[in-house]
């Protein structure tokens, strides 16, 4: 097989601390191990339909492991197999599939890393059945991908909701209220469970457990017939009733994540002091939590995540996907994250922690 010379590298999905992490840590090893070049593709797929990019260079990456963002840009929106050249007419769709394969090929590239959530490796696995040969590194503050116990971003975000948490406490506790915090997650409940464990929350709502609201009003009241006068709730953006659905903020048409959440927290805070009579809050966390540098932990996985992309590479392994499993780096079949989104299982041992320790799921 060809020795790799040339590599492409795309940031794709919503934006999660730790992806500069993995820019640098891909340019770097693959310029220091390998004398590789690196083509770093702009805004995602978008730029490989377009060409757009630049060939980075090792100043290019000095300097960005603690920023967050990603320096290459990306979005959420664009699918090759079903693309739209132009958002202000989202009816003229094609498959610009064809259009990435050229790119590839004009470049020159030997590979292509891909760093995003189960949507850009999603994406990813039905490209390489077109030719490229792409290892994949799981992105997101979700969690969810399937595959790897952990996702770079995850860290960083549960500590942003997490000082989240802690300074709704002050403030509940001195106003005697009510206070929800509602995190992001889509329909997995990761983010919502370690906030609200490592925050100390009353009640915590995520999307694996139905919730029934005589039961977190029982365990609001139960806590003031304990003299604990506040409660804090940490409810995911899934998190739904028995039998109820999902609160919807947004839709966004040909996006391989369509369905946008938002604004649980509103009707329940709503209906828990219309129940209770206590005065409840709520505040929406929305991308505070995907901004700001990554966490320590995060850094340092982004960066075991990209050398041993790089490593697959060099093995010439490709249509991979770089995981944690059982505490260890490993990698996966690209066809492994695209199955569905890796949820919490309701008997899991943290969830039987909160439970030990008093938390109301709202199940019971
Ligand atoms: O997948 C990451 C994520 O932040 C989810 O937690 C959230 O539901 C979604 O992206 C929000 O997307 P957007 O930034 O497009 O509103």
């Amino acid at each position: 097989m060809k020795r790799i010379q040339r590599i492409g590298i795309l940031t794709g999905g919503g934006d999660a601390p730790g992806l500069n992490a993995v820019v640098r840590g891909i340019v770097k090893t693959a310029i220091h191990a390998h004398g590789w070049q690196v083509y770093g593709f702009y805004d995602a797929f978008r730029g490989l339909v377009t060409g757009a990019g630049r060939w980075l260079k090792w100043d290019d990456v000095s300097g960005i492991l603690t920023q967050g963002g990603t320096i290459l840009g990306t979005t959420n929106r664009d699918n090759p197999f079903d693309y739209v050249d132009d958002h202000r007419c989202p009816d003229k769709r094609r498959d610009a599939s064809g259009d990435v394969v050229r790119n590839y090929r004009k470049l020159k590239l030997d590979a292509l890393v891909a760093v995003g959530g189960d949507g850009t490796l999603q994406c990813s696995h039905k490209m390489s059945k077109l030719g490229l040969r792409i290892v994949g590194v799981p992105k997101t503050i979700d969690n969810d991908v399937r595959g790897t116990e952990w996702t770079f971003g995850y860290n960083t975000a549960m500590t942003t909701a997490t000082e989240a948490v802690d300074k709704l406490h002050t403030t509940a506790f001195s106003h005697h209220r009510v206070m929800l915090l509602e995190v992001m997650g889509r329909t997995a409940g990761w983010l919502a469970l370690g906030s609200g464990i490592a925050g100390g929350g009353d009640v915590i709502l995520i999307p694996e457990i139905p919730y029934q609201l005589d039961n977190i009003c029982e365990a609001i009241h139960a806590r003031c017939r304990r003299g604990r006068r506040f409660s804090i709730i940490v409810v995911s953006e899934g998190a739904k009733p028995v039998g109820g659905g999902v609160v919807i903020r947004q839709t966004v048409a040909g996006s391989p994540e369509a369905v946008r959440l938002g604004g649980i927290s509103a009707v329940l805070s709503q209906q828990i002091e219309d129940r209770t009579g206590i005065e409840t809050r709520y505040t929406i966390l929305g991308h505070l939590q995907r901004g700001g540098g990554p966490s320590p932990f995060d850094r340092y996985l982004a960066t075991q995540f990209a050398t041993s992309a790089v490593e697959l590479l060099a093995q010439n392994k490709f249509n991979r996907m770089v995981c944690v499993q059982q505490g260890r780096i490993g990698s996966v079949s690209l066809s492994v994250p695209g199955q569905a989104p890796r949820l919490l299982e309701p008997d899991s041992h943290a969830i039987r922690m909160a439970r030990s320790l008093g938390v109301c799921f709202g199940d019971e």
